[in-house]
């Protein structure tokens, strides 16, 4: 598959997406929120698209000991969920770049509607080519995005070239193991536009290869795994909003899609990592 086939069937994976901006929006009117008033603190409960909810953000900022004096760059924040929270939580100023439109129209919609504006922005782009300077921030994060991007070197190079020297990396991600099987592989990349999954041990070599100095690599497979058993269960309680806004066979396909996926946990056929590195 060509890389803009691949980064279109992205976009489109995101679009159809059962978390949404619509989607969140009409959950807090449902849970009798007034969108009037808004705060950060209330939306954290809708917005994160990653595993561990806020508890991961803070691991990442305690990995990269995060200051309020630095800018991040989120790397594929999605509906901003992340950024929004380290801004609100560290003080710090945070830049969040996606591939997907309707992920960053979203991201700014809800950083208006909580009043973070001034600290956290957003750019629509491809990771591994962003239109931001050499050297420009002091850490960069990301969360369970990484699996969708096909060519992980120049990614890495990308995260390497945007960090200042000394500036921190730190990320989550869905790792290949030993037990990946490459139909396992080709389904995941098929049914959930994954791309290129790295297993552990090849991360570390990416990240030095890219000028990243490894400081920690720590599995999550088997945290992940009971996680990931409980966001199915919540994907299915979103059922009838999906059906709704996408139809049946989408939420068929989703399901289907999603079983397999978490079933991988429960086999050893995927498992996860957070990682640290501090460009050279
Ligand atoms: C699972 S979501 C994670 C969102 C966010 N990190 C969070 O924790 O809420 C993955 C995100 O990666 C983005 N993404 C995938 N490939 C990308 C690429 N090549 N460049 C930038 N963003 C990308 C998708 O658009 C999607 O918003």
């Amino acid at each position: 598959m060509s890389k803009d086939t691949h980064l279109a069937e992205v976009r489109s994976f995101y679009d159809s997406h059962p978390i949404s901006l619509p989607q969140i929006l009409e959950k807090l009117v449902r849970d009798g929120v007034d969108p009037q008033t808004l705060t950060e603190d209330t939306l954290q409960a809708y917005d994160q698209d990653h595993y561990s909810g806020v508890a991961a953000n803070d691991a990442l900022a305690e990995l990269v000991g995060l200051a309020e004096s630095d800018h991040v760059l989120d790397i594929c924040c999605g509906l901003g969920g992340p950024a929004r929270y380290l801004a609100r939580h560290y003080g710090c100023r945070v830049t969040g770049v996606d591939l997907t439109a309707s992920r960053i129209e979203g991201a700014e919609t809800l950083t208006e509607m909580t009043g973070q504006a001034d600290r956290v922005t957003f750019l629509c782009a491809d990771a591994m080519n962003t239109p931001f300077p050499d050297a420009e921030f002091d850490v960069a994060v990301s969360q369970e995005a990484f699996c969708h991007i096909p060519d992980k070197d120049k990614l890495l190079q990308e995260a390497a070239r945007v960090l200042k020297p000394g500036g921190r990396l730190a990320f989550t991600d869905i790792v290949a193991t030993d037990a990946t099987s490459a139909e396992k592989r080709q389904r995941l990349e098929r049914e959930m536009a994954f791309a290129g999954l790295c297993t552990i041990p090849e991360y570390c070599q990416r990240l030095e290869r890219a000028g990243l100095a490894v400081q920690k690599a720590i599995d999550l497979g088997e945290i992940w795994r009971d996680i990931l058993i409980e966001r199915l269960a919540m994907y299915r309680s979103l059922k009838d909003q999906t059906v709704e806004r996408f139809g049946q066979a989408h939420f068929d396909n989703w399901d289907s899609a999603y079983a397999f996926f978490v079933d991988q946990y429960r086999t050893g056929g995927l498992s996860g990592a957070r990682f640290l590195a501090i460009r050279r």
